[in-house]
């Protein structure tokens, strides 16, 4: 193996460091604790694994963690007015809301119904358009953990080739926009992309955002490329079928023996999402108390 791993767990652990110190400062000097509110609607298993690390998260970070579980069943009716509720509340920051949902309910009108300055995932329309025109904004956690992860490995990104493979709005898009705001020559490749090996090896940047486990084979990296991979896959271990391992959209091995630099599954992009979400919370509650933003958390 040739490629540097690049440790996203301890990367992580020191931007909820900063979180932590930024949180001990706003209660001790303004007698304000960051609150931040996740919704789960239904019982998906996948979910639920990541809402409750996302509360642990910020009971560890010294804020607050409202937890909202709700019936599959939910009507939207009934989640808006939850919304509705959470936006009024100022002991809550930041509201996110866990996708997917269940089919009866339209992701797009959930989440533009909370507050854009509560909207920690940045998912909401008026901060995807900021985002997209250069403007302060709330920025989607996994993508920002990635470019937090491209930044510190790289230093500058500037002129680089960055190839995404995924256009999801949780991540493909977002990161295409934060890359292309570094400066970087961005494409977005997806299912229907030809020629998607060859595009592949022209990145200097790899980012694998499609949900397929280990798709991207070793050969489709340029040598000394930079991976990064944000799959969560879970599929069964290859010497006991009963078992289950998660493996990312990129096969490691391959890949690790060609890169110059990869992220590991578990390991890479998973904790740095949650590390930005904490972020974006104290960056929210620092802007509805017309506090300065706390310097260098995501920076
Ligand atoms: N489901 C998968 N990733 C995310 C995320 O970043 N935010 C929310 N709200 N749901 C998700």
């Amino acid at each position: 193996m040739n490629a540097k791993i690049i440790d996203g767990k301890a990367f992580a652990a020191t931007v909820r460091d900063r979180v932590a110190r930024t949180v001990d400062r706003l209660k001790a000097e303004a007698g304000i604790t960051p609150g931040l509110a996740v919704v789960l609607v239904g019982e998906d298993p996948a979910s639920e694994v990541y809402v409750r690390s996302k509360g642990k998260a910020t009971l560890e970070a010294g804020m607050n963690s409202y937890e909202h579980k709700l019936d599959a069943d939910t009507s939207e009716r009934d989640l808006l007015a939850l919304i509705e509720r959470l936006n009024n509340d100022p002991e809550v920051h930041g509201i996110l809301v866990q996708l997917p949902l269940p089919a009866h309910l339209d992701p797009d009108v959930v989440i533009n119904a909370i507050d854009p300055a509560k909207d920690v995932d940045g998912f909401h329309i008026s901060n995807v358009g900021l985002l997209g025109t250069g403007q302060k904004s709330m920025v989607p956690c996994t993508p920002l953990g990635c470019l937090l992860m491209l930044r510190e490995h790289h230093g500058s990104l500037s002129g680089l080739n960055a190839v995404i493979v995924g256009r999801s709005n949780i991540v493909g898009k977002p990161m295409a926009q934060l890359l292309l705001g570094d400066s970087c020559t961005v494409t977005i490749a997806h299912s229907r992309t030809r020629n998607l090996a060859e595009i592949c090896r022209n990145a200097d940047i790899l980012v694998a955002a499609v949900g397929r486990p280990e798709m991207i084979p070793g050969d489709w990296v340029k040598p000394g490329a930079t991976v990064i991979d944000v799959g969560i896959n879970r599929i069964p271990h290859p010497e006991d079928g009963g078992k289950t391992r998660l493996v990312g959209d990129v096969d490691f091995d391959s890949a690790a023996a060609v890169a110059g630099a990869v992220t590991p599954v578990p390991g890479g992009v998973g904790p740095m999402t949650i590390a930005c979400l904490l972020a974006n919370t104290v960056t929210a509650c620092s802007r509805a108390h017309g506090l300065p933003e706390p310097e260098g958390l995501t920076s």
